[in-house]
């Protein structure tokens, strides 16, 4: 089976996931160094930018993210698949840019 390859930035951390795998799972199971806690998509612990790639979002309307987070490129790692290989930056709480 093909497998996407992931990179986390900063750090370039990277990890690959089959299709259909949630990504926080393929990086835990692959001993990737990543912030989690409920692996719901309630705390928002595990929020990244997309940077490149397709990357999807399931059960929204349970996730504690909202649509203008969504076209910001903002996904939630324990709730997204990949459709593609992809990049993602993790945002600094001291950014301005970071969507509310
Ligand atoms: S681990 Fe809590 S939102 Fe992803």
């Amino acid at each position: 089976m093909d497998k996407y390859r992931v990179t986390l930035l900063p750090g370039n951390q990277t990890f690959t996931t089959a299709p259909g795998d949630i990504i926080l799972d393929a990086a835990i199971a692959q001993g990737i160094q990543v912030a989690y806690s409920c692996r719901s998509g309630t705390c928002r612990t595990c929020i990244f930018k997309v940077v490149e790639g397709d990357v999807v979002m399931e059960d929204m309307e349970s996730c504690l993210i909202s649509p203008q987070e969504i076209d910001n490129g903002l996904r939630l790692l324990c709730m997204s698949r990949l459709k593609s290989d992809a990049v993602f930056e993790k945002l600094s709480r001291r950014r301005k840019d970071t969507p509310v």
